[in-house]
């Protein structure tokens, strides 16, 4: 018998959705471009049995992955969980038998050593296979189609590494899928691994290094040649794991750095730039390079922006220092210095889960888009994001003219992360569409939106209806037909 607690993670519109199932030929108001042509897959963390601690968090839930089929303008709708080995064992039991968020010490003993990952934050296809990926753990390969779940991957034993993260990029010059992994030697160790696996999916190298202090690197980039990695002081230690404290704490003592690998360099040549002063920063926009110059785009704010996730030192949670601000950090792996060149706030839009035109990932660009919180409209809705944040806009951004246009989903939805599609292989940057979610949360039903991804201002091109409501989700990616298996 489920009794889910009553608390922050699991009420509103956080409350557990655990639907699997198929929907064919979606309903839909206007028309889906034909040109769209592929599969969407996004993530929700849903846990499957009630947690064994009623403070659990967000992101400790199973993942459950949406898989939208457009073809000719219809959409088939299929949702799955993953079925990670955790999720495996929990069903046998028919209960849940891992403890908190990244505390294996809370776990029960017949699990113990078992990989403890939830796949809860990407869905990507790579070499025609869906990489279902959280950060703690290695890539859980499910069929791109059907969704069956195949298992964990090590590359056929090459990867040593005990991670891999959530978000990769895939090169668009190699097709290759460059990727890290942090606690690569294990939970809470200061090793980081670098990997490429080719569009074929062998894992052609792997390069370890060290990093100045454990710390949850979510996100990275690529340029055409370097692996850029932000740390910022998202922390934590056995001792919090022992009290059973939140895993991660946020300790504003620690400096932030910017790592720099060259991608066919070694350990050695790295370079760890630091940040002139202590800010948080999750997803990057993009980043390329100018000869020995690194322009790295993201979302910063001034402080910690997980509520979740507390100070250390107790400082109470600040909602408007959590706000981030697209900035520019530069460095330059020929100064002298271990100093940043500089860093700009480029917009006053409050927002986070940016995105690019995929196909320049790692180049310089032009076109961004990215969730946008504007506070000043209203919300009829009832409850707000994990984060606290109540995202109601998209934006594009010209990083080029400074240009800015938004558009609103009005006051009874938030809205999630959004997904470039481009017109067609060989279209100009940023020539295409945007997918995203976007939640009712007052008549409990999502509908996925078509938008024009250089004029978001006009609105939803289509909608297409879902019988139900999303649950909050991570991320999403797009797979166009010709990277899908027949
Ligand atoms: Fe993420």
């Amino acid at each position: 018998m489920a009794h889910f607690p009553r608390t922050r993670t699991f009420i509103h519109s956080l409350r557990p959705l655990r639907i699997e199932g198929d929907v064919l030929d979606l309903d839909i108001t206007g028309e889906i471009p034909h040109e769209i042509d592929g599969i969407f897959h996004r993530v929700q963390p849903d846990a499957q049995f009630p947690p064994k601690y009623d403070d659990d968090q967000f992101f400790n839930g199973d993942g459950l992955i949406t898989q939208f089929d457009i073809h000719k303008g219809r959409v088939n709708l299929k949702q799955r969980y993953a079925l990670t080995d955790k999720l495996k064992a929990e069903r046998k039991a028919g209960r849940a038998l891992f403890g908190a968020y990244r505390n294996p010490l809370t776990d029960e003993e017949s699990v113990q050593g078992m990989i403890r990952g939830t796949a809860n934050t990407t869905p990507i296809v790579h070499a025609g296979k869906l990489f279902a990926l959280k950060e703690d753990s290695p890539p859980l390969i499910m069929d791109a189609i059907s969704m069956e779940t195949e298992g964990y991957s090590d590359f056929n034993g090459k990867m040593r590494n005990q991670t891999f993260s959530a978000h990769p990029k895939i090169d668009p010059v190699t097709g290759n899928m460059c990727n890290f992994g942090y606690a690569a030697t294990g939970l809470l160790t200061r090793d980081v691994s670098y990997m490429e696996v080719s569009p074929s999916g062998e894992l052609l190298f792997e390069t370890f290094f060290e990093v100045p202090y454990y710390c949850m690197m979510h996100d990275f980039s690529i340029t055409a040649d370097y692996a850029v990695f932000h740390l910022c002081p998202i922390t934590s230690n056995w001792d919090r794991l022992k009290a059973n404290k939140p895993h991660f704490g946020f300790d504003t003592t620690l400096p932030v750095y910017l790592a720099v690998l060259p991608r066919h360099g070694k350990a050695e040549d790295m370079r760890f730039f630091k940040a002139p002063k202590t800010v948080f920063a999750s997803h990057v926009m993009n980043a390329y390079n100018e000869g020995t110059k690194i322009i790295f785009d993201i979302p910063q704010s001034a402080g910690n922006a997980f509520p979740f996730f507390p100070d250390i030192h107790d400082a109470p949670f600040d909602p408007v220092a959590a706000r981030p601000y697209l900035h520019r950090w530069v460095v330059d792996m020929a100064s002298p210095t271990d100093d940043f060149v500089s860093v700009e706030r480029v917009s006053d839009l409050i927002g986070e889960f940016p995105r690019v035109d995929d196909r320049y990932i790692g180049q310089d660009y032009t076109h961004g888009w990215m969730l946008v919180m504007d506070p000043e409209m209203p919300y009829e809705g009832e409850g707000v994001r994990a984060s606290g944040f109540r995202m109601n806009r998209i934006a594009h951004f010209n990083r080029k003219t400074g240009e800015e246009k938004t558009w609103y989903c009005g006051p009874q939805s938030l809205i999630q992360e959004p997904q470039f599609i481009p017109r067609s292989k060989d279209a100009a940057e940023g020539d295409g569409w945007l997918l995203a979610l976007v939640d009712n949360q007052v008549t409990n039903y999502s509908d996925l939106v078509v938008l024009n991804a250089l004029d978001v201002e006009s609105g939803p091109i289509a909608r297409v209806h879902l019988p139900f409501r999303t649950r909050n989700g991570l991320h999403g990616t797009w797979a166009n037909r010709a990277s899908l298996p027949a």
